[in-house]
């Protein structure tokens, strides 16, 4: 079994690591001045800040020969090139072909030919809804979960305006997701779009089974239900046997994952609420950053970098949490987002070749948007026991209204990866408590608990502004964090074998809670929660 920590770029690393570790990254702005210059790279509209991590010039020298060592550029070459890069699915990754991207010639013709269609499909909606004599559809339903939700969901968020047709996204089974998106609804102009690559996943079936009789028992009885539905899958079959029609079922590729689908007809919903010409800059914005990491060298490579430095951070600082900081309400969804782009690809502990992975793979992904989070969970960012690498998410231009609150915004922003990267010591706690005027003997009860140790590692990402092109570039920056992360580790990002067991176990569970399956042969605890979960239900059924 190779054991890549042995190797000669991972091992002088693990000894660079060791030297590195004792010093405080305010220490490394005092020894190198310039850090601040040679840490800044911009592409494709981003900038990125690796300065406040811990890191030297000769870490990032030390972590390109680990990239080139685990061959990073070949990999990086075999997947724009439409090689089976998913070798437990035996399935190519083809996103960058959705963006007009990669060398798959194939795959670009059959992607802009799905474009096409659905593209067009939207625009058709669009100018129904703009004629004057009538208004078809006031209200889009997008059913979907996991990578058929979180991207649109999160698009949606951060370009749709108030004054697009009305957009809801059910995901959950909790029937709340769908009744709340169903309130006041119109039946006859709300559009379903049902989006399931497998259109087996229970709850997107299910759901979509329910918004189907929530139309039987609403429409005029002259109106067919199937006439609301739209699909997006690549089970084709399946969609047509819940009685969608051809001409209203897209798909996207058999090579395109879940996660990384919202280039594709997945994000049909935005193409109608924010319009094709929005929803092609958000490609344009992608396509730069494929190109970008395509060509740029390993040490000026934003998503290369980044990945690098979300290694060393993980492998050889250990640390196991990573915190997506993002200053703008719009990218409130972005960690979620981001949980299953990172968390669903490189969450695993087999390599390609079926040995263990011998080291720690992705962390966890977790966070929330600033400044909310800083009222929640910063203490613990600042000053628990745990240490968490941070990203923190700048767009320095508002949407223009109440600039003040923006600056406000964006002040925080850099306040706060400037404090979790220096801290305060005590010597300047102790400054600052007697500048309050407080008494020596407060100052000395006090000052450890308002000492800040700093040295959190911060990546700032930052743009001038939030619009369909920097976002895209955004995502895409993440994407190719995340393949170079799984060759840098060795692991397959692109399946998710990882969510099958639950799944599985799931339908047992449900035929024992309703009466159709037995209980016995599940474990005490397990027996425990499916006999409760019974008699609630059988109580509910009967009051009800
Ligand atoms: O959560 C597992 C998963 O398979 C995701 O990878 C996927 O995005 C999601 O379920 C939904 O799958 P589908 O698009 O097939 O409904």
């Amino acid at each position: 079994m190779s054991d890549f920590r042995k190797s000669k770029a991972w091992s002088a690393l693990a000894a660079h690591a060791k030297k590195l570790a004792p010093q405080h990254i305010k220490d490394l702005f005092t020894e190198d001045p310039d850090r601040s210059n040679w840490g800044t790279i911009t592409a494709a509209g981003l900038t990125l800040d690796i300065s406040k991590n811990r890191v030297t010039r000769q870490t990032i020298d030390l972590l390109s020969a680990l990239a080139t060592e685990r061959q990073v550029t070949v990999e990086r070459d075999r997947m724009y090139a439409g090689e089976q890069v998913n070798g437990t699915e035996a399935r190519a990754a083809l996103h960058m072909a959705l963006r007009g991207e990669g060398a798959a010639g194939a795959a670009i013709t059959q992607a802009s030919e799905a474009k096409a269609r659905f593209l067009d499909f939207a625009r058709r909606i669009n100018a129904d809804n703009s004629s004057q004599s009538h208004k078809h559809i006031d209200r889009i339903i997008h059913i979907g979960i996991g990578g058929s939700d979180l991207g649109p969901r999160l698009v949606q968020a951060t370009l749709g305006t108030a004054d697009q047709a009305q957009v809801h996204f059910v995901a959950n089974i909790d029937p709340h997701e769908l009744n709340v998106a169903l309130d006041g609804a119109d039946p006859a102009a709300t559009l379903f779009i049902v989006v399931s690559k497998s259109f087996t996943t229970q709850e997107t079936v299910e759901n979509a089974k329910s918004a189907k009789a929530w139309l039987e028992a609403n429409l005029p009885a002259a109106q067919n239900a199937n006439n609301q539905f739209v699909a997006v899958t690549e089970n084709t079959k399946a969609a047509a046997s819940f009685g969608i029609t051809p001409g209203r079922i897209f798909p996207f590729g058999d090579g395109v994952g879940g996660r990384f689908s919202v280039w594709s007809s997945v994000g049909l919903t935005l193409a109608i609420t924010l319009g094709e010409d929005a929803f092609k800059e958000f490609l344009s914005g992608a396509a730069e950053m494929d190109r970008h990491f395509l060509v740029s060298p390993l040490e000026r490579n934003l998503p290369v970098l980044l990945a690098l430095v979300g290694v060393w951070n993980r492998n050889f600082l250990g640390i196991g949490s990573h915190a997506v900081l993002p200053y703008s309400q719009r990218l409130a969804l972005l960690p979620s987002y981001l949980q299953q782009l990172e968390m669903e690809s490189n969450g695993k502990s087999v390599r390609r070749n079926a040995e263990p992975a011998n080291v720690e793979t992705a962390p966890a992904i977790w966070g929330a948007a600033g400044t909310t989070g800083q009222h929640a969970f910063y203490q613990w960012l600042h000053q628990g026991t745990d240490l968490a690498s941070c990203d923190i998410i700048l767009a320095f231009g508002g949407t223009g209204q109440n600039q003040h609150n923006q600056d406000i915004l964006v002040a925080n922003g850099i306040a706060q990866a400037e404090s979790l990267a220096f801290g305060r010591d005590r010597q300047a706690t102790e400054a600052a408590l007697a500048e309050e005027g407080l008494s020596e003997a407060e100052i000395t009860r006090l000052a450890p608990h308002r000492t800040f140790q700093g040295n959190r590692p911060v990546t700032v990402i930052s743009m001038d502004r939030l619009e369909p092109r920097t976002l895209g570039a955004l995502l895409a920056l993440y994407e190719h964090k995340v393949f170079t992360q799984g060759i840098l580790w060795d692991i397959n990002s692109f399946d998710q074998w990882g969510v099958e067991l639950g799944k599985n176990l799931a339908g047992g569970v449900l035929k024992a809670i309703t009466g159709d399956g037995p209980v016995e042969g599940f474990d005490p605890s397990t027996r425990r929660l499916i006999n409760a979960a019974r008699q609630t239900r059988t109580k509910t059924t009967r009051e009800d």
